[in-house]
């Protein structure tokens, strides 16, 4: 399988945000990445319910929520109504993650577990052949344009085990400082989906950064 590639909104600009759905939908991404923050799990609080809903009618590709909030199990037939199609809890929030995950897909959607740095992977074990995607942060959640932490590399290759030895089919989505400098050796060691913001929204022309991340070759970065 080739790998996703999920632009993050979060780095758009929100004044003109159909612009950039827009060009979303004519570029060669995969997904929407969509960075729900309520301030109490991470310290940042970016959107919520009503512009998922609006993204929605004008988003011609799947909406890949990543909820930073604690709680995640309260709102999640709202997310479905909003229009969320794959959404994503993280297990440092969400005590009883077994019957979250279930309620997910009881709505509906695709069940995501996402982790931050500091959390091991071998925590997703008991879960993992539940769940349709592995969200590994790879900079601590809260904002865009955060630096690269390179431990990502051990811990997507020990996953890859993990998943392996579960018979598990999650996909492995790196969220976080991905540009082009790491994003081939990210796929070398089994990245499945790259979540690219900054680097994506950031650029001169971002549905041809889209295009570089999307035809990266594994083990080169020539497009
Ligand atoms: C961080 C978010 C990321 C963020 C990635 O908390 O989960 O999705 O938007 O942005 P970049 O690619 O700029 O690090
Ligand atoms: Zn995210």
């Amino acid at each position: 399988m080739t790998h996703l590639i999920a632009p993050s909104i979060l780095s758009a600009d929100f004044a003109h945000l159909q612009k950039d759905i827009e060009m979303v939908n004519h570029s060669e991404a995969d997904w929407f990445h969509v960075d729900v923050m309520d301030g109490v799990f991470v310290p940042n609080i970016s959107l919520g319910l009503p512009v998922i809903a609006a993204m929605r009618r004008y988003a011609k590709k799947p909406l890949d929520v990543h909820l930073m909030i604690v709680q995640p199990e309260r709102y999640i037939n709202d997310f479905r109504k909003a229009g969320a199609d794959i959404l994503t809890v993280h297990i440092e929030a969400s005590t009883h993650l077994h019957r979250t995950i279930s309620a997910i897909k009881e709505a509906g959607m695709k069940a995501g577990v996402a982790i931050n740095p500091h959390t091991s992977v071998q925590l997703l074990k008991d879960v993992l052949a539940d769940i349709d995607l592995v969200c590994m942060m790879s900079v601590n959640p809260g904002f865009g344009g955060q630096k690269f932490i390179e431990n990502t590399y051990n811990k997507i290759a020990e996953l890859v085990v993990l998943r392996d030895v579960t018979g598990s089919s999650a996909l492995i989505e790196i969220d976080g400082g991905v540009n082009a400098d790491n994003a081939a050796e990210l796929l070398n060691n089994g990245a499945n989906v790259l979540v690219a913001g900054n680097f994506v929204f950031g650029s001169q022309n971002p549905s041809h950064t889209i295009h570089e991340l999307k035809h990266l070759y594994r083990g080169t970065k020539s497009v």
